[in-house]
């Protein structure tokens, strides 16, 4: 994925109309669209094509499982156009070499998610978090999902796994992070969704942020 702007829209809106005219607006200040569940689920894979117009998708279905299952997902994920695709990390590291070496053959992209970005994260992933860093950095992941509203351990993170692989980071706006404090720790890129989704002019929403990281990037 190409870094131009800093910016990954989360786009979890249910309609495909407004989904496709959201991409529209905003296309010209994002790197990727993340895409998941509550948007394919209400209104279909081919979803994954037809926003592709736009950017490049990426697909957060959060993979966990065993190894065979993780390879057979990702498969019909870029079958279906999609870019990347983020996987859990604490299903350890069979399954995670399973979806990475079938993204490098399709040369596509795997995120790892190290711990998430929600006040219950805390209850158990952030304990196993380094750990699955160092995992995914072994196993030559594309990059990590790491919490924007803890900048602290983005920072961690990036001391593990070094500048090869990417951080993306979810969590500003609505969950409270910001774009340039997390951008100054070490990520790569932010995930916005309603901030931006939600906003009443979602390209003046995402210009801002993209306009408030410019001089970090
Ligand atoms: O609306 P908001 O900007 O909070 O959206 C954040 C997006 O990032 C959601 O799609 C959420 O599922 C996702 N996400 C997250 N924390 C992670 C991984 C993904 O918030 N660790």
């Amino acid at each position: 994925m190409e870094r131009k702007t800093g910016l990954i829209l989360a786009l979890d809106v249910t309609d495909r109309m407004e989904a496709v005219a959201i991409s529209e607006k905003v296309s010209g200040y994002v790197d990727a669209i993340k895409i998941g569940y509550p948007l394919v689920l209400s209104t279909g894979m081919d979803m994954i094509s037809q926003l592709s117009k736009y950017a490049p998708i990426i697909a957060d279905f959060k993979v966990a499982d065993i190894p065979n299952t993780n390879r057979l997902i990702c498969e019909q994920v870029f079958k279906a156009g999609a870019d990347a695709v983020i996987v859990q990390g604490f299903t350890g590291h069979d399954s995670l070499e399973a979806a990475v070496k079938l993204a490098k053959e399709q040369k596509k992209d795997i995120y790892v998610v190290t711990e998430m970005s929600h006040p219950g994260a805390l209850d158990f992933m952030q304990q196993v978090g380094e750990g699955i860093a160092k995992m995914a950095a072994d196993a030559k992941a594309s990059g990590v999902v790491a919490p924007a509203t803890r900048p602290e351990r983005v920072a961690e993170i990036r001391k593990i796994i070094g500048n090869d692989l990417s951080i993306i980071s979810p969590g500003v706006g609505a969950q409270g992070g910001s774009a340039s404090d997390v951008i100054k720790a070490g990520a790569d890129w932010v995930i916005v969704g309603r901030s931006i989704y939600q906003a009443e002019d979602p390209a003046m929403a995402a210009k801002k942020l993209v306009d408030e990281m410019k001089e970090f990037i």
